[in-house]
C-alpha cells in the first residue's frame, strides 16, 4: 500500500517517525509530505531516515516535481493520511484551498483521505472545528480520533493524537479490510462500552469499560462491508464513520435498543460490559449521608446476550467473557449456558482488558479455540471479525459466502 503521510505543525508531529515505522512494519510505502510549520517540530532528516524516501515539502521544488509531480503523487497514493492534522489544515481542506503541497495533494487525489486531529481541547471543541469535522465526514474523509487525556499544553481533554499503533491499525482497516467484503450484505449488531445504573439523580454504578474494544469491532465489521448498528453505553470514543450508533445509559435501555434492531441481524456481538445488577429502586432526591453505613438493594439486570441467543431464529451470536481468574473455564461455562456460537475470553484487571489500546484474547467455540497474542484492539478486532465471518458461514451456510477455510479443533 502506498501512503502519502502529511505532517502538519502540531506538537504531536514528534510521534510521526514512530507512525512511519508502524506503517512500514505493515508493508506500506510511506511518502512524507511536510508543511513548513511541521518542520518546527520534527526534522526532515529523521523522517527521511525512517521512511527511506526523500521528504517532500515544497510545491515549487523543480527537482522533486520533475521526479514525481504533485499530481503523480496524488495518483500514486492508495491513501492520504494527515497526522497530526491541525485545526488549520482541517479548515483548509474544507475550504478547498491549496496553498501548499499537502493541501494540493488532498485536493488532487482520488484516494481515501484520513485525518488524525491533534490540538488543544478548546480548539477541538470550538464550534468552527466541529463544523469542519462534520463537513469532512459528510464528504467521506475519515477522522481518526482524537483521543482524550493530558495534553502538551498542560490541560486535559479531547484533542490528543491517538497512538501511532492505533492510527496505523485503523488506516489498514480502512483500506486493507475494504474490498475483501467478507460481510457484504450482512447486518451486524454490536454492543459496546459500560452501562450506568442510577442510584439517585447524582450517582450511579458502572465499570471500567472504555468502549474501545466494541468500537474497534464495529469499524472492522464495517470495513468488511457489513451494515453495522452499534448500541453504545456512555464512552469517550469517536463515533466510527458510516456506522449507526444508538446511545444508551442503562442495561435496560441497552436491552431495549438491542431488541429494537436485532430482528433482521445476521450477527450479534456483545462487547459491552453490562451491569449484572442495578439498584432495586431509583431514589428521586440525592441520598443524604445521615447514617454511618448504608446498604443498597440490588436486582438482576436483563441478560442481553442470553436473550438474543435464545431468540427463534437467533442471529449468529458472539459474547465476550471478562474474567480475573479461571478465564477459559468461566468463558466455556458462559458459551454453553448462554447458548452462544462463539465467545471471546479476555482477562481484565490491573494492566489488562479495560480502557487500554491493546488486549489479549482467546476465542472459544463448541469444539475448538484459538488464542491471539497481545494485539492492539484494532488489530484484534480485525482478526475476530474474520473469525466470526468464517464461523458464521460455516454454521449458517450461504450461496454467496466467500471462499472459507473452516477451522478445525484447537488450531
Ligand atoms: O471497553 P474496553 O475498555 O475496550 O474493554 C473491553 C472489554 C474488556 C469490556 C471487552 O473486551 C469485554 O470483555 N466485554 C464484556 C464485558 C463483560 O461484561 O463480560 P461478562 O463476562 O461480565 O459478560 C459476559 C457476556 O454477557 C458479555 O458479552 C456481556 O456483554 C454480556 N452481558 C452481560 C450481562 C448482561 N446483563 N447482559 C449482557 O449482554
Amino acid at each position: 500500500m502506498n501512503i502519502v503521510l502529511g505532517i502538519t505543525g502540531g506538537i504531536a508531529a514528534y510521534k510521526a517517525p514512530d507512525l512511519v515505522r508502524r506503517m512500514r512494519e505493515r508493508g506500506a510505502e510511506v511518502q512524507i509530505v511536510m508543511t513548513a510549520s511541521a518542520e518546527e517540530f520534527v526534522t526532515s532528516t529523521a523522517l527521511q531516515a525512517v521512511s527511506g524516501r526523500p521528504i517532500r515539502s515544497n510545491l515549487w521544488d523543480k527537482e522533486a516535481e520533475a521526479a514525481m509531480s504533485h499530481i503523480e503523487l496524488a495518483r500514486w497514493a492508495d491513501l492520504v493520511l494527515v497526522a497530526p492534522a491541525t485545526a488549520e489544515v482541517m479548515a483548509r481542506i474544507v475550504s478547498g484551498g491549496a496553498p501548499d503541497l499537502l493541501t494540493t495533494i488532498c485536493l488532487a487525489t482520488e484516494a481515501p483521505i484520513a485525518l488524525a486531529p491533534a490540538m488543544n481541547r478548546v480548539m477541538w471543541s470550538n464550534p468552527a472545528t466541529q463544523a469542519n469535522r462534520e463537513v469532512l465526514e459528510e464528504r467521506g474523509i475519515h477522522i481518526i480520533g482524537p483521543g482524550v487525556g493530558s495534553q502538551a499544553c498542560g490541560e486535559t481533554g479531547s484533542g490528543r493524537m491517538l497512538d501511532p499503533d492505533v492510527i496505523a491499525a485503523t488506516v489498514f482497516n480502512l483500506t486493507g479490510g475494504k474490498g475483501e467484503g467478507l460481510l457484504e450484505g450482512r447486518k451486524v449488531v454490536i454492543t459496546a462500552g459500560p452501562t450506568r445504573e442510577a442510584i439517585d439523580p447524582v450517582r450511579y454504578i458502572t465499570n471500567r469499560s472504555s468502549g474501545k474494544m466494541g468500537y474497534a469491532i464495529a469499524s472492522a465489521a464495517a470495513a468488511q462491508g457489513a451494515e453495522v448498528v452499534l448500541v453504545s453505553g456512555p464512552v469517550n470514543v469517536a463515533e466510527p464513520p458510516g456506522i449507526a450508533v444508538i446511545n444508551v445509559e442503562s442495561a435496560q435501555q441497552m436491552y431495549a435498543a438491542t431488541h429494537d434492531v436485532i430482528g433482521d441481524a445476521d450477527i450479534f456481538i456483545a462487547a459491552a460490559a453490562v451491569a449484572d445488577y442495578r439498584p432495586a429502586k431509583l431514589v428521586e432526591q440525592k441520598i443524604k449521608k445521615n447514617d454511618e453505613s448504608m446498604s443498597l438493594d440490588l436486582v438482576r439486570c436483563p441478560d442481553i446476550l442470553a436473550s438474543v441467543a435464545h431468540l427463534d431464529p437467533a442471529p449468529f451470536t458472539i459474547g465476550f467473557a471478562a474474567e480475573t481468574e479461571n478465564v477459559l473455564d468461566y468463558a466455556r461455562g458462559k458459551l454453553q449456558r448462554k447458548n452462544l456460537d462463539l465467545i471471546i475470553a479476555n482477562r481484565v484487571g490491573d494492566n489488562c482488558g479495560f480502557d487500554r489500546d491493546d488486549n489479549t484474547a482467546t476465542a472459544l467455540w463448541k469444539n475448538g479455540e484459538r488464542s491471539y497474542p497481545t494485539l492492539s484492539k484494532v488489530d484484534l478486532a480485525r482478526e475476530l471479525i474474520e473469525l466470526a465471518a468464517e464461523h458464521f458461514y460455516a454454521v449458517r451456510g450461504s450461496d454467496t459466502q466467500p471462499k472459507l477455510t473452516i477451522i478445525s479443533n484447537k488450531d
